[in-house]
């Protein structure tokens, strides 16, 4: 048996890998979620399923990650094959703030703490939690979903200026994620940054989706094809079935690399 932690599982790009790795009968998935009542959309996806277990973590609270650590560790004897995190702070309106659009500096530097908790210090307790569990298996794989909006050459061509908080601790998850490569190299683990590209992850916003979402999200990919920059929106089917190629095929030459999720390093 193959086992995978899913961290930010409950819907969206983390939902779609439960689903698809869930598929394979030789896995076993630990789908690690905030709040497991409330994630209806992967309760829905997991029901009867023998193979997926749901847990309950919030990486911004390490001991709820080391208790979910301690789950894991008694399914599979101490052991986890790969860890795959992907939880981000995404609510619509503090992704896309800039600069500008907080009315005071206090405010700013509150909501710049709160993204920076989430989705920096989130990827070092997770690789922190599983560490153990994931040493003591012969994969050693560790993969950080990531962003074009993390890589300044993409901030540049595409024109984003906002997008500040999001974008700064995403690159800041980057970095944590080369120095565990960095520090992991001599154990034989492979660490990697993941870009999932643009994935149009509205259908399970809320109970019944959000089309005006949606909408946005087409229209970003037509914004950002009249600035030279191609990234077309994908279904979460199409982008995860992308990820899971590389991530089956990930070699040591891989560790410590910026993949783009349809192969090789990313570049925008
Ligand atoms: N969609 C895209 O186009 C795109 C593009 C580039 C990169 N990405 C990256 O892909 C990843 C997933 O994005 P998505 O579009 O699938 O977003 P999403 O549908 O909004 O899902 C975000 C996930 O993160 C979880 N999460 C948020 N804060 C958390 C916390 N404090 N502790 C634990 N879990 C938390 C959410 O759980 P709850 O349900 O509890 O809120 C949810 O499962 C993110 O890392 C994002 O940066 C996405």
């Amino acid at each position: 048996m193959t086992s995978y932690a899913i961290v930010g599982a409950s819907r969206g790009i983390g939902l779609e890998y439960v689903r698809q790795l869930a598929g394979r009968p030789d896995s076993t998935v630990f789908a690690i979620v905030r709040n497991a009542a409330k994630s209806t959309h992967l309760q829905a996806a997991t029901k009867g399923l023998k193979n997926v277990h749901i847990l309950e973590a919030e990486v911004t609270d390490y001991s709820t990650l080391e208790k979910a650590a301690k789950r894991i560790s008694d399914v599979t004897g101490g052991k986890l094959d790969c860890l795959i995190h992907n939880a981000a702070r995404m609510e619509p309106v503090p992704v896309m703030k800039g600069f500008d659009d907080y009315p005071s500096m206090d405010e700013l530097d509150a909501d710049f703490i709160v993204s920076y908790k989430i989705n920096a210090l989130g990827v070092i307790h997770s690789i922190s939690a599983f560490l153990s569990l994931l040493r003591a298996a012969p994969t050693k794989k560790i993969v950080v979903i990531s962003t074009a909006g993390a890589d300044p050459t993409f901030v540049r061509k595409a024109g984003i200026a906002n997008m500040s908080a999001y974008g700064m601790t995403k690159a800041a998850a980057l970095i944590a994620t080369t120095k565990y490569a960095v520090k992991l190299q001599d154990e034989g683990f492979i660490v990697v940054s993941m870009s999932p590209g643009l994935v149009d992850t509205t259908g399970t916003i809320g109970e019944k989706g959000d089309p005006e979402m949606r909408t946005l999200i087409l229209g970003a990919a037509e914004v950002f094809k009249k600035k030279g920059v191609s990234l077309g929106a994908e279904t979460p089917e199409q982008s995860v079935s992308a990820q899971l190629k590389l991530v089956d095929g990930l070699k040591p030459s891989d560790n410590g690399l910026f993949l783009a999720h349809t192969g090789g390093e990313y570049r925008a």
